[in-house]
């Protein structure tokens, strides 16, 4: 196991009616934005929750957050921000709002130039509006860690920053919060913490079975609860399983200490810039190719992970890990997640500007640093 410095400060306030607690988590004198996406809370009686919760507090709002954020928008609310003196953000909503939030917490303070500098250049946070957070959509783990990302939709960019500053103060997870999701967003929140977990897990071993078990432990019960959430949107234990499922897949806690991938990541970013595809989607069809083109670099974890989740054991090696990514696919496609891309209509010419973009940034990517551009077209190649 690699050495480590782990700390994760988070708050973390779960369960049924766990919205009513929320006033007690913000100071008393707070000047509060409370930030939330297209209205669903508004139809789901979230923010009707929220109201009653921080009932004379201090409390403006800024609505209409994109899902996949835009930077354009982040931007008035900074506006916003900085008019009203506005000294706490309360997010509410999915992974966008909370990703959001962050980016708002740290541009409102940023003193060095132009704040898309934080997400294209790396340019450090030096501080942050602090901000709590109620999540309405499990998937993103963003509840319980400090990173975000944000569209800049005019450059077709999707990028992302990381900060311990914008870890949120607090973050209340009521899993009935599920009960209205879509079985669209149900889906893409199941597929995301798996993949998630996939990028912390599916590398090469430094014998770490504690973190191994701890992944293997998140995607089994995301194997067992996902389905379960979608047949029936109200069953309040698969609803809560699935939502701390998706908060341990991204906290920190299983990536301690082993290498990690997040190529599947970085390029399904791309499609969501260049064609707006739900970000968990875009994973289902990506981490398929990384599997089958990086074969060699991961094969010690894909025939673990194909032993220990799908019970395969059979067939030659190779063989074996081709069964296994096709268990995987069947998983996704099972809760109605297409895994290629002439299934969102995303034409070849694609594949030619996302290549085009890493040739041109010499970026070399996974957990061994040794996925370049060329392998990136023949992934990408491999989901035609
Ligand atoms: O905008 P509203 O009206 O609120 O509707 C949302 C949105 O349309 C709706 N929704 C949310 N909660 C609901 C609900 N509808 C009914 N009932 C509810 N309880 O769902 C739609 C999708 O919401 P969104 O927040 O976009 O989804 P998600 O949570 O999947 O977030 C995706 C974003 O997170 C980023 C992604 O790239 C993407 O931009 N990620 C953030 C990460 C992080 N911070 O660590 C890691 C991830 O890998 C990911 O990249
Ligand atoms: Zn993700």
């Amino acid at each position: 196991m690699y050495n480590f410095e782990f700390k994760n400060p988070v708050k973390i306030l779960f369960g049924k009616e766990s919205i009513s607690k929320l006033s007690g988590e913000i100071p008393g004198d707070a000047n509060i934005l409370m930030i939330y996406g297209g209205g669903s809370i508004k139809r789901t009686g979230v923010y009707d929750q929220v109201m009653a919760a921080v009932k004379g507090s201090t409390i403006s709002e800024f609505g209409g957050i994109e899902a996949n954020p835009h930077y354009e928008t982040c931007m008035k609310a900074v506006d916003v921000v900085k008019e009203n003196n506005i000294d706490f953000l309360l997010a509410v909503g999915g992974g966008s709002v909370l990703d959001a939030s962050k980016f708002i917490a740290a541009a409102a303070l940023y003193e060095n130039g132009d704040p898309w500098d934080i997400l294209a250049a790396g340019a450090p946070v030096e501080k942050a509006i602090p901000f709590g957070a109620v999540l309405t959509l499990p998937a993103t783990g963003s509840e319980m860690n400090g990173n975000s990302v944000i569209t800049r939709v005019e450059r077709q960019e999707k990028k992302a920053f990381g900060s311990p500053l914008v870890m949120p103060q607090f973050s209340v997870l009521d899993p009935e919060c599920v009960f209205t999701l879509p079985d669209r967003q149900v889906a893409n929140g199941v597929v995301d913490a798996f993949i998630h977990v996939m990028e912390q897990y599916l590398t090469f071993k430094v014998n770490s079975p504690l973190q191994d078990r701890l992944a293997e432990s998140i995607l089994t019960t995301l194997i067992e609860e996902g389905p379960k959430v979608l047949a029936d949107r109200k069953n309040y234990e698969a609803a809560a399983n699935f939502m701390w499922c998706a908060t341990m897949a991204l906290n920190g806690m299983i990536g301690v200490g082993v290498p990690q991938d997040w190529s599947t990541h970085i390029i399904g970013h791309e499609l969501t810039a260049f064609h707006g595809i739900d970000h968990g989607r875009t994973l289902a069809i990506v981490l398929p190719g990384v599997m089958h083109i990086k074969r060699d670099n991961k094969k010690d974890k894909i025939l673990q992970y194909g032993e220990r989740i799908w019970g395969i054991t059979t067939d030659n090696e190779n063989e074996r890990i081709d069964a296994i990514i096709a268990r995987t696919v069947q998983f996704f496609e099972s809760l109605g997640v297409p895994c290629r891309l002439p299934d969102y209509d995303v034409p070849e010419t694609t594949i030619g500007k996302i290549v085009e973009r890493f040739k041109q940034s010499e970026a070399k990517i996974g957990e061994k640093q040794d996925m370049d551009y060329q392998e990136i077209e023949k992934i990408l190649r491999d989901r035609l």
